[in-house]
């Protein structure tokens, strides 16, 4: 799937997105480098703290399947820019992506933003950091 593909893949899912509390759907395509494609949605709960985003629901899936190597995301919403991933969703993906794998960030206008892992969360929290114990 090319990476126009992967967007409209996003961009789809959104419909299957649960948001009765802030009502703004997100969704994410997940390619795995054998070419697989796992898609999320943000799942709200009535305790807010409680939801995941769509990003991490396609990672998620996507691990629990045993896939642990990825080449690309798109990440969709109806934003006026390209939409950014939370904070604890670039953690989450700093997990699992290499620093060159590219995400593409976009809105319903097709404004897409690609940036690499590395841009995206420089300077991450990473398992080596955890030698030091
Ligand atoms: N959200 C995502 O799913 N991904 C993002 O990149 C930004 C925020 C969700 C979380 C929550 O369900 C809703 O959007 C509003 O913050």
């Amino acid at each position: 799937m090319n990476k126009r593909d992967l967007i409209s893949t996003a961009v789809e899912i959104r419909e299957k997105a649960y948001v009765p509390y802030s009502k703004f759907p997100v969704g994410a395509a997940l390619k795995t480098t054998s070419g697989k494609i796992y898609t999320g949605c943000n799942i709200e709960n009535a305790a807010y703290p409680v939801s995941c985003c769509a990003e991490r629901v396609a990672i998620f899936k996507a691990i629990s399947d045993g896939e642990r190597d990825f080449s690309e995301m798109a990440v969709a919403a109806d934003t006026k820019r390209p939409v950014p991933p939370c904070g604890s969703c670039r953690q989450v993906m700093s997990e699992f992506f290499h620093s060159d794998t590219a995400i593409h960030l976009t809105n319903l206008d097709n404004d897409v933003k690609t940036i690499t892992m590395e841009e995206l969360l420089p300077f991450s929290f990473q398992q080596d950091d955890l030698t030091g114990l």
